[in-house]
């Protein structure tokens, strides 16, 4: 059978965009994992998409798969959008190109304007196509985000759908490893996003599959996280990278030691020898 994979990069824009990305007199070392290189986004640039997903930054995942949001966090977002019926009409960016290293690079860097200008030369052919009806921020930098894309595009912001959810791995990290918090944090989050899915499921007329909305429980079930599409990835990509078991941690003695280190496991299911 034969596999399917995303090309989206050989066409302007996007071409241009890959071609001249900022580094780091933009995106401050210190402040940025530059090192691992930027990740650009997931999903259709083709024009097909309704949604546009604005996340955060790239994690270990990202960095090594090169796309945007296929780790933990991406998974939960597959599934946020299943239940909205959207499949395969979405696309990814995140608010930051580089993965944020300690905890205020991303507060530190948010309204840099050498930031924001390209961000919001990603969103304007983005979110100018009027085949999207809707738009999802991650957090509260990605919400920054988009208001900060709204500002220069009004006219367009006004006719668009935008929910702001909590940020899927905001449980886990605020939990800080604390079973009894995530499950409050986590809890907290689904009633948050059963509120912007309501939204949303109205707001979004033709999607890819007519599905009734199906709000989440408590707590994730089985099948609520959903595995990246084939189609999302550069060729080639092993169907672990996409899968729902993680696969790539950061490890070190050292600060340094662990910013220069992630460690690749390929999951016990995925072992073929
Ligand atoms: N979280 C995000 O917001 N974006 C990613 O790419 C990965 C995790």
């Amino acid at each position: 059978m034969p596999h399917e994979f995303d090309t989206s990069y050989a066409t302007d824009p996007w071409l241009t965009l890959c071609k001249n990305y900022p580094d780091s007199s933009v995106y401050p070392a210190a402040d940025f994992r530059v090192e691992w290189g930027p990740v650009f986004h997931r999903g259709r640039l083709d024009g097909t998409a309704r949604v546009v997903v604005i996340g955060q930054d790239p994690g270990q995942h990202e960095s090594i798969g090169r796309r945007i949001l296929i780790g933990e966090a991406g998974q939960r977002v597959q599934g946020f959008l299943a239940r909205l019926g959207i499949d395969k009409s979405y696309v990814m960016v995140n608010a930051f190109l580089y993965s944020v290293y300690g905890q205020s690079g991303g507060q530190k860097h948010k309204d840099d304007p050498g930031i924001v200008s390209y961000r919001n030369q990603w969103l304007d052919p983005l979110l100018l196509n009027k085949k999207v009806q809707a738009v999802i921020a991650l957090g509260a930098l990605a919400d920054r985000a988009y208001q900060a894309w709204s500002a220069t595009q009004p006219v367009r912001a006004g006719q668009l759908a935008y929910q702001h959810i909590t940020h899927p791995t905001q449980p886990i990290s605020a939990g800080k490893g604390k079973p009894a918090a995530i499950a409050a944090l986590t809890k907290t989050m689904l009633q948050n996003w059963n509120a912007a899915l309501t939204q949303l499921h109205a707001a979004i007329k033709n999607p890819d599959r007519v599905r009734a909305l199906v709000p989440y429980g408590s707590s994730f079930k089985p099948g609520d996280d959903v595995a990246i599409p084939e189609m999302d990835m550069p060729a080639g990509t092993p169907a672990w990278m996409r899968s729902v078991d993680a696969w790539a941690t950061r490890s070190g003695a050292t600060a340094a030691a662990k910013r220069a280190t992630v460690v690749i496991t390929v999951p016990k299911n995925a072992r073929e020898w």
